[in-house]
């Protein structure tokens, strides 16, 4: 019998992490997740399988968090996936370049660009091992020029291009940027204060694309999940 896969995925606790959480515990996968609440990241993992989770409370950004990733991931002895997915707007409402605090600013590139490098590269060993994928969950913000955006958009520009060429110096792991589109969750109310986001579709209408592309043999690059759905 096949041994169940392994996937790392970040902030998934709600939203998007969370609902490919689900999908991919009832596929069968065992999964190492994280968040920074607490309380919402149980609440998340209550209704996963017991044996087939490892929920880590914590901030990506912090280097001691992203050890304690990794120790999961070496107790396990495999990995197939690391889904690069918590990410920050870094504030709301969404501050103009000419005036956004340069501290946000770098706090911003921490979370989106600098984490999901530094634990791809801890985690690259066991990637390479099994051939396996790096999901790294980008925006349509990293190519079109939304005012406001110009922090979050340029940090997942930077994600794309950290991407790309991970793909190029690594040809035995899969590097995949992944636009998953607009989608009703707590990040896209916050970049929205105030607006009535309910015609997004939610996070989980976004997964079977995703896991499709996850299960396929589509090779490394920049994709947009409506692409594919
Ligand atoms: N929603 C959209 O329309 C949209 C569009 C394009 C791309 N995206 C991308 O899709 C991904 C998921 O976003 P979402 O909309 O699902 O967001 P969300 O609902 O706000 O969920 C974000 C998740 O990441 C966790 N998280 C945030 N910062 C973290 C940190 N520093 N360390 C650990 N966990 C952290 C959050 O929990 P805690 O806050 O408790 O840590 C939560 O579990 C992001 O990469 C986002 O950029 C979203």
């Amino acid at each position: 019998m096949e041994s169940t896969r392994i996937a790392l995925i970040t902030g998934a606790s709600q939203g998007l992490g969370r609902a490919l959480a689900a999908e991919l515990a009832a596929r069968g996968w065992t999964l190492v997740v994280d968040a920074r609440r607490a309380d919402r990241l149980a609440v998340a993992v209550e209704s996963l399988p017991d044996d087939r989770v490892i929920a880590i409370p914590g901030d990506i950004a912090d280097p001691a968090h992203r050890s304690q990733l990794v120790a999961a991931v070496e107790s396990l002895g495999r990995l197939d996936l690391l889904v690069n997915n918590a990410s920050t707007l870094g504030a709301s409402p969404l501050p103009a370049l000419d005036a956004i605090d340069i501290d946000l600013f770098r706090q911003i590139y921490e979370v989106n660009v600098v984490a999901p490098l530094a634990l791809t590269q801890a985690l690259l060993p066991f990637l390479g091992a099994s051939h396996g994928t790096v999901v790294n969950v980008t925006s349509d913000a990293a190519v079109e020029a939304y005012e406001g955006w110009g922090g979050y958009g340029s940090s997942k520009a930077a994600l794309d291009q950290v991407s790309a060429v991970l793909a190029a110096e690594h040809p035995d792991v899969r590097v995949l940027a992944v636009d998953p589109g607009d989608m009703r969750t707590e990040m896209h109310q916050d970049a929205f204060p105030g607006e009535d986001i309910s015609d997004r579709p939610l996070p989980e209408a976004v997964v079977p694309g995703l896991v499709a592309l996850i299960e396929s043999g589509h090779p490394s690059g920049r994709t947009r999940v409506a692409e594919l759905v």
